[in-house]
């Protein structure tokens, strides 16, 4: 029987716990959806369930040993952790998650977590006092901010005597996060998002640039977040150190007019969200060589002209213009006034104007205080960690499309 998720694939790690034995049942509930599990059992894991069980109900080898020569013949481990759509930790222990938040790779399964360039999706599971101990719940945040999905705990009586949220979540529910994250189904499913991120390199000569201090961090959470939200993503960037998000298209660029090349071939797209720091000038001659420094020889000179603004191209479309145009505003003082002024002036629907002066360290940074500026409309928005910026711009998104907003 084909189902919307036939031919999907999760890799599952169980970990150490009493509820490892409720993975079995979650490995039948996604076999029933059409989707195929890989697994792999921890050494804590296989005190609880057995890898014949596992092997048994997923209908493929189970995966345990970090240094077998065989299974890396067969399927290495960084082949596995890309082969799936989705990696699943059920049970997600104290540790595990403690492993996963400091970037451990010491065993099959945290080096597994630390390879893929997949979604994450972790059912906690251990004691309530290790559940509410400071210690997991700063790494639950750490593992939140990298955009980590979490289901679960539930409350309820443990197995240990003791009562309060610690219990994995049941295995229907676990699947049924697992078929929402796989299907994409989001409030911005069906809906195509453009993202422009990072900085533009303009040369000067083939081996000199004209740069700037740009991330790329907020485009790339953005990127992330609407296509977490569903929607078809194109991410333009320019030279940065991040990987591309999950399930998100990467154009890599260097310069401005390079950039305005990817987003028009980008289009149509519903949504656009201009978050690079383009290079507002360029040098009007490039060389084709070097330029030397001749002893005697006058010093040279850069004769700068300007860039296409991307965004205000964008917004001011006369055909195909997405829907909704959103840009953002760095501005060092008087915040609202020249953002206000900005959004008028490129024509977006909306910007998000941040405060970068260097006190407050959002440049390079992971916090960013945001206001979005709309037609006649501000939102003051708190302090929060670029991620939950870009999730709260999703979310944003999606309530304006939905028109409630
Ligand atoms: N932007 C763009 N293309 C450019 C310049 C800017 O797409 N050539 C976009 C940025 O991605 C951002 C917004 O425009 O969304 C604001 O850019 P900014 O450089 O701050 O605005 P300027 O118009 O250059 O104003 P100023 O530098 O005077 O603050």
């Amino acid at each position: 029987m084909s189902h919307a998720l036939t031919g999907r694939k999760v890799l599952l790690i169980v970990g150490g716990g009493i509820a490892a034995y409720k993975s079995l049942e979650l490995v039948r509930r996604l076999a029933e959806r059409g989707v195929e599990t890989r697994a792999i059992l921890t050494a804590a894991g296989s005190h609880f369930v057995t890898p014949l069980s596992l092997a048994s109900l997923t209908g493929n080898k189970v995966h345990q040993d970090l240094f077998s020569l065989t299974d890396e013949a067969e399927m290495g481990h960084i082949e596995l952790s890309r082969w799936a759509d989705l990696v699943v930790v059920a049970p997600a222990t104290a540790d595990l998650m403690a492993k996963m938040a400091h970037g451990h790779a010491n065993d099959l399964a945290s080096t597994a977590l630390m390879a893929t360039d997949k979604p994450v999706l972790i059912a906690p599971a251990m004691n309530v006092r290790m559940w509410t101990h400071a210690a997991t719940q700063r790494n639950l945040a750490t593992l939140l901010a990298d955009g980590i999905h979490v289901v679960g705990p539930d409350d309820g009586a443990m197995a240990c005597g003791e009562f309060g949220p610690g219990r994995m979540a049941e295995p229907d529910v676990i699947a049924a996060e697992i078929a929402r994250l796989l299907s994409g189904a989001g409030p911005l499913s069906g809906y195509r998002a453009l993202v422009t991120a990072g900085p533009t390199l303009e040369p000067i000569d083939p081996v000199r640039f004209i740069a700037n201090r740009s991330s790329g961090k907020q485009g790339y959470a953005i990127a992330r977040a609407l296509a977490e939200a569903g929607a078809q993503t194109t991410l333009v960037s320019g030279p940065v150190a991040l990987a591309a998000p999950p399930r998100v298209k990467l154009v890599k660029v260097e310069t401005a007019r390079e950039m305005l090349a990817a987003c028009e071939s980008a289009l149509p797209a519903d949504i656009a969200v201009c978050a690079a720091a383009v290079a507002d000038w360029r040098t009007e001659d490039l060389p084709n060589a070097k330029i030397k420094k001749t002893a005697g020889k006058a010093v040279p000179e850069l004769r700068l002209v300007e860039n296409p603004d991307i965004l205000k191209t964008l917004a001011q479309l006369s055909k195909g213009r997405p829907r909704l145009v959103i840009g953002f505003a760095a501005e060092t003082h008087d915040v609202i006034a020249h953002a206000t002024e900005k959004r008028a002036r490129k024509g977006c629907d909306w910007i998000i104007a941040n405060d970068v002066s260097a006190a407050t360290g959002v440049m390079g940074g992971d916090q960013n205080t945001v206001h979005l500026i709309s037609a006649g409309a501000r939102e003051d928005w708190p302090l929060l960690s670029k991620d939950e910026v870009a999730r709260q711009l999703a979310a944003r998104i999606a309530r304006h499309f939905a028109g409630a907003a």
